[in-house]
């Protein structure tokens, strides 16, 4: 299965879940790789230091054609040697973004809330959608339909799930996101990535000064045990649960147990069961 994270608008967090998915579903013993499909490389790098576990695979290329071309040519080669590959698109929708949709069989578009992110998200749908119906050849008017959901979702590849980031249920625009989504018959996920300060000590960096040594990057379930991080964790975990519903079924606590200390194991547990229960009302399955 390719999955990817794509959006228009730049700095919606895609790197970040795309380097969390691919550990999450390694955590979860699938065959994962990480596709990096960004000029920036950001996403290669930090996996490589935080889980060598996972493999990494990059789309060459000083141009943005050459890269399409490398997309194409490797994506259905890496789909068939991994139980999941996740890509790391890049902001935009320029030629990557076309041959990585082109590909796909889910696609997650985190997204904020503001007028900016309205925007980019406007964008980014619409592009979907018409790459929905080049490939499915879906009739015309499919949306009203009267067709079983199985049916439909056949017409409907990629299919498309919306992720709220640094947005929390009762947020002023997260009504207004459910709307939307409802009307252009994507997914959202119940589940959010509120704003965590923690983010900031995950990716890896680079200290150009002497003597210093670099710092490798982390999964947000390896960076600690302290409440923030089980938070921040928990969060991610959330949303993968959510989407993923079939992924963790026989086990839901493994991110939990990472974050938990002994004393700390039932609360956890609770929290899980507690947070599958809130969100198990209208959740969206986007993939088998
Ligand atoms: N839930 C969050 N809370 C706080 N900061 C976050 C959160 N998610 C991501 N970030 C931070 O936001 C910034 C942008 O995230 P990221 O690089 O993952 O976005 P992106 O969509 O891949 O950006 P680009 O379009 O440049 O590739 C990063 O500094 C990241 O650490
Ligand atoms: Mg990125």
């Amino acid at each position: 299965m390719i999955i990817s994270m794509t959006n228009a608008k730049g700095g919606v967090g895609k790197t970040t879940l795309a380097v969390h998915l691919a550990a999450w579903l390694h955590l979860y013993d699938l065959k994962a790789a990480l596709f990096d499909c960004d000029a920036q490389r950001l996403s290669s790098w930090w996996m490589k230091t935080a889980e060598p576990g996972v493999d990494v695979y990059v789309a060459e290329g000083a141009e943005e054609e050459e890269r399409a071309v490398a997309i194409d040519e490797l994506l259905p080669r890496l789909a068939e040697e991994y139980d999941a590959v996740v890509v790391d698109a890049p902001g935009g929708l320029g030629r990557e973004a076309g041959a990585i949709l082109s590909h796909a069989d889910a696609v997650l578009i985190p997204t904020g809330t503001s007028g900016l992110d309205w925007e980019g998200l406007y964008w980014t749908t619409s592009t979907i959608k018409e790459i929905q119906k080049l490939r499915n050849e879906a009739p015309e008017g499919i949306e009203n339909l009267n067709i079983s959901e199985d049916e439909r979702r056949k017409y409907l590849l990629p299919n498309a799930a919306i992720i709220p980031v640094q947005a929390e249920e009762g947020h002023v625009a997260m009504a207004d996101l459910r709307e939307f989504a409802h009307g252009v018959q994507f997914g959202m996920t119940t589940a959010t990535l509120p704003y965590r300060q923690k983010h900031i000590h995950i990716t890896p960096k680079r200290f150009h000064q002497k003597g210093l040594v670099d710092r490798p990057g982390s999964l947000m379930w390896n960076t600690g045990r302290n409440k923030e991080v089980r938070d921040a964790a928990l969060d991610i975990d959330a949303v993968f649960q959510e989407v993923f519903p079939e992924v963790c079924a026989v086990d839901p606590y493994r991110v939990g147990e990472q974050v938990a200390t002994r004393r700390t194991i039932d609360a956890v547990k609770w929290e899980i069961d507690n947070r599958t229960a809130r969100r198990s009302h209208g959740r969206e399955r986007i993939a088998s």
